[in-house]
């Protein structure tokens, strides 16, 4: 069983992880361990020895061994002796801030259940097995319940906090964190994934010290700048060995993963909602439930790691009825068009794409109220007849009358001054009263929190998608939020705006999946800013970047698939001089790095000359051939394009039986006479004889993973590069021969 029970201590078993806590002599919950998996004992005393030390706060005259500041705490208050930063923080209306979580009685049971109004992950019942942990404050008359799912497989372990008014009075929760860690020490490297439009999830590692280290949103979206994933591993930890943790939250709203060294070295690690910009009235009988965190650890290195936690979401958090199913291979007008297109340029478009073998048309931004560029129409989600007269169902038609699939750009949360939306209602608008409205991009962000707001985008989007028998929905969001204020609260409820936000887009991501399980949507945030596991639950692959450069997407996906796995990752292939970068790089290149992901393109195919055209149809026909491996395969992290001078970056994929494998090279710039070049692959049956494609030698897979393949450099035509030796991609097709 992954959850046992002995003398009031938990012991939460995966595969190859413990994860171990325990009621501590005051009643509250102490932290024993958490890592590589140890055998169940009824007692583990080395974990619960104590010492004294000088001049801190113990918890009785009788107990000076017993001081909150050295314990490992399960979820600590603040203000008892404990003064790192806490994982909840409640204030009763005397203006107390003082908890005492006792310990009151726990429940194990099969499954595990949905979160009501979160993304969340499930289970069945023969697979994981969920604990609950009841505590309850006697003064506040508060009870917190502590939620642990086991996924024995994957190991992972999901948390999440529950607490409820059991009182008469109204209390205030300032803060409510999903999820603490005290690590025992801090020898670790933090690895977070940080950036900024256009150059998203790149990888930043540094030593944990003493004081707080943390990565956090405060702009209503997960963001660009920082994303909810974080590592901690060993200083020797690398892609293939070594220990590390993996953490991550079920949300896209404002976050905060934070790590506090104390004076002991130990390391608290703390999941959850931004405290800043949050405050919760639990009104009496009134249940606040956070987010999901989520946790898992290896000793097994970062590829293990990303790969576990990524299968768990495929299993456990994605839409079941998309997480295995192949994704199709689109054509995005935005990139080729942007606002300047009508029905015939669209389904010009659309015809040579499907002549390219392509999948899918997506109609981009620009089909809706008057809009020409981005100072309009936010809100009128009905078709600018000037630029579509026939309607957007009559597109549609003739999208689904060539065999393609057919999709369409939202950005329900956003308004636009110049629309007919916020003439009808200019209190839809998110603003704080008496103070002026920031812009972002020409426009502002439509009041989530109010519940007639979620009601009328429902209306809008669930009309068209009937009506134009949509396939696809492309769900952006273009700005973050500035002046947070709900004129449909109360004021003693404004700091409950950024998670109510939150609230209602999740509704309405809900109601929509709910009612039209086919669509697939992808979601989008300028690009990746709002790339997280809480949209992955609604829309199983995001749009990674608005940069669509093969040198820039190198890092982009590189950095962003510790965190994911790639099927969660749109990557198209663009026009070259590239958009965002003004870089020419081949169009092979290009494909090669956008394989690894979503396929998709995002150029105008009718501008396209005979010979791009015959390039692209190879690709296409490519990436079907391998399509699942490309989208569902073992993903495998070779050389990183962040260390070193970032010139060269590789990665793999690898079947599920390690008999077929697809390995790519990439080179930024061609270096003379440069060092002997060998890429090492990873995944394969070191038993087993492979054949490269367009080799004739037939290697074992311990010699492809353990001496490598021969790159050779880059110096003749004969590679098939005709002008620039820059920017190239190797790629190698591996596949099991018998003997
Ligand atoms: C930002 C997105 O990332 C782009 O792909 C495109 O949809 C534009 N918005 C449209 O305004």
């Amino acid at each position: 069983m992954p959850i046992s029970v002995q003398q009031h201590q938990f012991h939460l078993q995966t595969d190859h992880t413990s994860y171990l806590f325990h009621v501590m002599e005051n009643g509250e919950l102490g932290q024993l361990y958490y890592g590589q998996r140890i055998h169940d004992q009824p007692d583990y005393p080395d974990l619960t020895a104590r010492e004294e030390h000088g001049a801190i706060p113990a918890w009785r005259l009788d107990r000076p061994d017993f001081q909150p500041e050295t314990l490992k705490q399960e979820y600590a208050s603040l203000g008892k002796g404990d003064y790192r930063d806490p994982a909840f923080q409640v204030t009763s209306p005397d203006g107390s801030r003082i908890s005492e979580f006792r310990y009151q009685d726990y429940q194990i049971a099969d499954g595990k259940q949905r979160l009501n109004g979160l993304p969340s992950t499930f289970a069945t019942a023969d697979d994981v097995q969920t604990l609950t942990v009841t505590l309850r404050d006697a003064v506040a008359q508060l009870t917190l319940a502590l939620q642990y799912t086991v996924f024995p497989h994957q190991d992972v372990i999901v948390r999440s906090a529950r607490f409820t008014n059991a009182g008469e009075q109204t209390l205030l929760l300032d803060r409510a964190m999903s999820s603490q860690l005290d690590l025992p020490d801090a020898n670790y490297e933090l690895m977070q994934f940080s950036g900024s439009w256009a150059r998203e999830r790149h990888l930043v590692c540094s030593p944990l010290h003493s004081g707080s280290q943390s990565i956090g949103s405060l702009r209503g979206a997960s963001s660009h700048q920082q994303n909810p994933a974080m590592f901690l591993a060993r200083p020797t930890t690398d892609e293939d060995h070594g220990a590390a943790f993996g953490f991550n939250l079920i949300y896209s709203g404002n976050f905060l993963d934070q790590v506090e060294v104390d004076a002991f070295d130990t390391a608290r690690i703390l999941i959850g909602i931004n405290p800043e910009e949050f405050g919760w009235q639990l009104t009496p009988g009134e249940t606040f439930q956070t987010p999901e965190a989520v946790l898992s650890y290896t000793t097994a290195g970062l590829n293990q790691l990303s790969q576990q936690m990524g299968e768990f979401y495929q299993h456990h958090l994605v839409n079941p009825h998309f997480a295995q199913t192949p994704r199709p291979v689109l054509i995005n007008n935005w990139e080729g068009t942007y606002f300047n297109f009508d029905e015939a340029k669209l389904t010009a478009i659309a015809s040579d794409a499907k002549d390219l073998g392509i999948e899918m048309f997506v109609l981009d931004d620009g089909w809706f109220g008057h809009r020409d560029d981005d100072t309009t129409s936010l809100g009128d989600w009905d078709v600018y007849a000037q630029k579509l007269p026939n309607g957007i169902a009559h597109l549609a038609n003739k999208i689904h009358a060539m065999a393609l699939k057919f999709g369409l750009w939202f950005e329900p949360e956003m308004i636009s001054i110049d629309s007919d939306l916020y003439r009808a209602h200019p209190e839809w608008t998110v603003r704080t009263p008496h103070r002026e409205m920031t812009p972002g991009r020409n426009q502002f962000v439509i009041d989530m929190a109010n519940p007639e707001v979620v009601d009328y985008l429902y209306g809008k989007i669930s009309r068209l998608i009937a009506d134009a028998h949509l396939d696809y929905i492309k769900w952006d969001m273009n700005r973050n939020i500035t002046e947070a204020y709900s004129p449909t609260l109360p004021a003693e409820q404004q700091m409950e705006f950024a998670h109510r936000y939150m609230l209602g887009v999740y509704q309405l991501y809900g109601r929509l999946t709910a009612a039209y399980p086919n669509v697939l949507f992808e979601s989008c945030a300028s690009g990746g800013g709002r790339f997280d596991l809480g949209m992955m639950a609604y829309a199983p692959q995001a749009w990674t970047s608005d940069d669509t450069d093969a040198v820039e997407r190198l890092k982009i996906q590189f950095g962003t698939s510790y965190g994911y796995p790639q099927t969660m990752m749109g990557a198209h292939v663009s026009a070259v001089p590239n958009d965002q970068t003004g870089r020419i790089t081949p169009i092979e290149t290009r494909a090669a790095v956008a394989y690894f992901g979503d396929l998709g393109y995002e150029l105008d195919v009718t501008k396209c000359s005979a010979i791009e055209k015959a390039a692209i149809k190879e690709q296409v026909a490519f990436y079907k051939a391998h399509r699942e491996l490309f989208q569902q395969g073992k993903f495998y992290r070779l050389d990183s394009p962040f260390t070193g001078d970032g010139n060269v970056g590789s990665w793999q994929v690898v079947s599920a039986d390690g008999k077929h494998a697809i390995a790519a090279r990439y080179q930024v710039l061609n270096h003379p006479n440069p060092a002997y070049n060998r890429l090492y692959l990873r995944g394969l049956q070191p038993d087993q004889r492979y054949k490269i494609a367009g080799n004739d030698h037939v290697y074992y897979g311990d010699e492809l993973m353990n001496a490598g393949v021969f790159i050779p450099h880059l110096q003749d035509s004969t590679e098939g590069i005709e002008e620039s030796f820059d920017f190239s991609a190797r790629l190698l097709v591996i596949d099991a021969v018998e003997k």
